[in-house]
């Protein structure tokens, strides 16, 4: 490189200063070429050639060695695919095989994620290309500086938020595990809302969100648009993307009940309900008032004789003063409507589903009592403890659940698998003795805090309960 440069600076015979600033000048540039090219994929050009073109045109003209540069940085943009198979087996853990090449920002007790642009991408932005919603392979990802995106890009200004779920952003309880961390992120980062979101699953591009997660995003964020590449086959790119691709991921303890204590409260605001929760806790009579839901659901995993369990329910709460029951089919319900009898619900009781995610809406340290079809417990392996999860994330008590033993077997036991696939969307049978046992205690419990919630100064309780609403 230096004798390159030596002999074409003898050959000009120009004086020493100006030989010296050209020499400078190139070495500079060369530096940021030979950085760029450590961090970039395959270069389909030697070095030295390029070296020599560029020592040339900065002795030259410099606004040419800039417009040759740029030229050469927007080519030099490499995009990999989305989905890296060669990591299908490790999917969701370390750097996944969503954007696989990079590394994600570790804070400690956050959820794991990756924003651009930042010192870790040393200053470029984020770009994606492609838009096929069956192979995350034929979708393609790159950073770029902003003075050198690839050629046709569109640059999207604003915020950005990217998700990429292994599961689904339709169903309720996979949704919220893939929203949270941004919605963490917003409360960490000044409440910033996103100009538009981007959705991913496996790196397959997805165009929307279930109607309760969009409208659970919408009452944190205000309007949720979702983009779809739709203004032509060319790269986008994005002023400033976060992207998160292991849900709720390291987040810790305290810091998931701060984000659902978030929605909670916007949640309530949206649908026009004290953000506070309930209001009296107390009857004319001061007697507790205790607010149990039946949440039903229809087809799969509903009750087999649901007038049986709403008769077992009814008769126990009947027994102490002050308890209200109320029956409600899910499906029948808004997003508000959702919103509304939870947020007025001490006990939830409810067959395994995702409504049940809906417990996130009742004041903390309600309970939730849940049942499952026979096959369960043995085949469905550790997923079914979502609910149990989800209580503990939104700072609910989970107070057991019940699993029906009686029923057809599987045709091969031992499969279990087959098995959990042959029971998936059974129904779920009852047992009187058991579950009015079961509702007594809990109504019981509920009760005896409740007792002792009242000796607490209720406005206090309100206040810090609206404080929740930080963003
Ligand atoms: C350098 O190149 C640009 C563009 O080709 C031209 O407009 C400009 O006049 C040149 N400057 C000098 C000093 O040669
Ligand atoms: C990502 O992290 C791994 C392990 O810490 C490290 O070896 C690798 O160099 C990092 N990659 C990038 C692109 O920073
Ligand atoms: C459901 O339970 C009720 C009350 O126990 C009973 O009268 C009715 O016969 C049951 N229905 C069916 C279909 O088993
Ligand atoms: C949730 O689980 C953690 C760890 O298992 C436990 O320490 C914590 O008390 C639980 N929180 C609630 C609200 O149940
Ligand atoms: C119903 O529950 C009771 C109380 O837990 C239990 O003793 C009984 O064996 C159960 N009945 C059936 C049929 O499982
Ligand atoms: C309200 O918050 C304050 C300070 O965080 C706390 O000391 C108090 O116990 C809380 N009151 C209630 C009723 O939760």
């Amino acid at each position: 490189m230096e004798d390159h440069l030596k002999s074409y600076t003898q050959s000009e015979k120009k004086c020493f200063s100006t030989k010296f600033i050209s020499i400078f000048v190139s070495s500079l540039f060369l530096v940021f070429i030979l950085f760029h090219i450590q961090y970039s994929s395959p270069f389909d050009f030697t070095l030295s050639a390029t070296s020599q073109r560029w020592a040339f045109l900065s002795q030259e003209n410099n606004s040419d060695v800039i417009e040759t540069m740029t030229a050469e940085l927007k080519d030099s943009v490499t995009f990999l695919p989305l989905t890296d198979l060669r990591f299908r087996e490790t999917a969701t853990t370390g750097h996944t095989w969503f954007m696989s090449s990079l590394n994600d920002t570790l804070e400690e007790n956050e959820a794991e994620h990756l924003y651009f642009p930042s010192k870790a991408s040393k200053g470029r932005l984020l770009c994606f290309k492609g838009r096929d919603i069956r192979d995350g392979t034929k979708n393609s990802y790159a950073l770029a500086w902003r003075e050198g995106l690839p050629d046709s890009a569109i640059l999207l200004e604003g915020l950005t938020f990217v998700s990429d779920t292994y599961y689904d952003h339709q169903n309720l309880w996979h949704g919220l595990s893939a929203m949270a961390p941004l919605v963490r992120w917003s409360m960490k980062n000044e409440c910033l809302k996103p100009s538009r979101w981007v959705l991913f699953h496996w790196g397959e591009l997805r165009l929307r969100m279930g109607s309760w997660i969009q409208q659970l995003m919408q009452a944190n964020f205000g309007e949720v648009k979702v983009e779809g590449f739709d203004r032509g086959d060319v790269p986008y790119c994005f002023e400033k993307a976060i992207v998160t691709r292991h849900d709720l991921g390291q987040m810790r303890q305290d810091t998931k009940l701060k984000v659902f204590d978030l929605l909670r409260c916007k949640a309530r605001s949206y649908c026009g309900l004290n953000p506070a929760g309930k209001g009296r806790e107390l009857n004319e009579r001061g007697f507790p008032i205790i607010r149990l839901t039946l949440l039903m659901r229809r087809a799969s995993r509903s009750f087999k004789n649901a007038t049986a369990v709403t008769g077992i329910f009814a008769k126990e709460c009947a027994r102490v003063e002050g308890c209200i029951l109320h029956v409600v089919q899910s499906e029948d319900l808004s997003f508000c409507g959702q919103v509304k009898v939870l947020t007025n619900t001490d006990i939830v009781a409810s067959p395994h589903g995702a409504q049940l995610t809906n417990m996130l809406f009742m004041d903390r340290e309600s309970s939730v009592m849940e049942f499952f079809p026979k096959g369960w417990l043995e085949n469905a392996g550790p997923g079914q403890y979502a609910h149990h999860w989800m209580a503990n994330q939104s700072g609910m008590k989970h107070q057991g659940a019940w699993w029906d033993s009686i029923g057809e077997e599987c045709p091969s036991p031992q499969d279990h698998l087959q098995c959990f696939h042959f029971h998936k969307d059974g129904m779920v049978g009852h047992n009187e003795t058991y579950f009015a046992d079961w509702a007594r205690r809990i109504i019981h419990q509920v009760k005896l805090s409740k007792v002792e919630q009242a000796s607490v100064d209720q406005a206090n309780k309100q206040q810090n309960d609206s404080k929740a609403c930080v963003c």
